[in-house]
């Protein structure tokens, strides 16, 4: 069963303002981690995966400016760049809660009661529906394909943090213990 979008169909939360100026990721120290991840590859088009990770754990999503400031300091195009980001699910086109819940709902995990897991996390955290973000900005929940954790439903992943074994009543405590 689906409860709404999945990773990458993200729905942007309508308290996220855009017309922030956009504060570029590579300038001293971390161009400088940039170019220690160039001088590994024969070509900088081949760093674009670590440099879009450096910009998601930055701003915490990649914005159109992020796009295009990754696209010029690795001389790609835009539209390249932008073509990378959305083939992979784990990043962000739009701003996510500070915990970003995900929740494995492939059939085995979905026979051992996924579902209700997914439940019991959108009622806990107030997102109320996958993909949205809770008014807090703390949130947000999405259901994914299989973890690689199939005999221990259900696993879930918070940002980089695997948990296995995930029940209804585990999920309610998990989220009551983040900040
Ligand atoms: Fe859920 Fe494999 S089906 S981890």
């Amino acid at each position: 069963m689906t409860y709404g979008p999945s990773a990458g169909q993200l729905v942007r939360p309508p308290e996220h303002h855009h017309d922030a100026p956009y504060v570029p990721v590579f300038t001293g120290e971390r161009r400088e981690q940039l170019d220690v991840i160039l001088s590994r590859y024969p070509t900088k088009m081949a760093a674009l995966l670590p440099a879009l990770w450096m910009v998601q754990d930055v701003h915490g999503w990649v914005s159109e400016h992020a796009v295009e400031e990754v696209a010029q300091v690795l001389e790609l195009s835009p539209a390249y760049v932008k073509g990378v980001l959305s083939f992979y699910t784990m990043y962000h086109q739009h701003p996510v809660g500070k915990h970003f819940i995900q929740v494995c709902t492939t059939t085995p995990c979905n026979v051992c009661g996924a579902e209700d897991v997914v439940k019991a996390f959108l009622d806990a955290t107030g997102c109320g529906e996958l993909g949205v973000t809770s008014a807090d900005g703390r949130f947000t929940v999405i259901e994914v394909e299989c973890l690689g954790a199939c005999g221990f439903a259900t696993p879930i992943m918070i940002n980089d943090e695997f948990i296995e074994s995930v029940t209804p009543e585990r999920a309610t405590r998990i989220v009551a213990e983040r900040d």
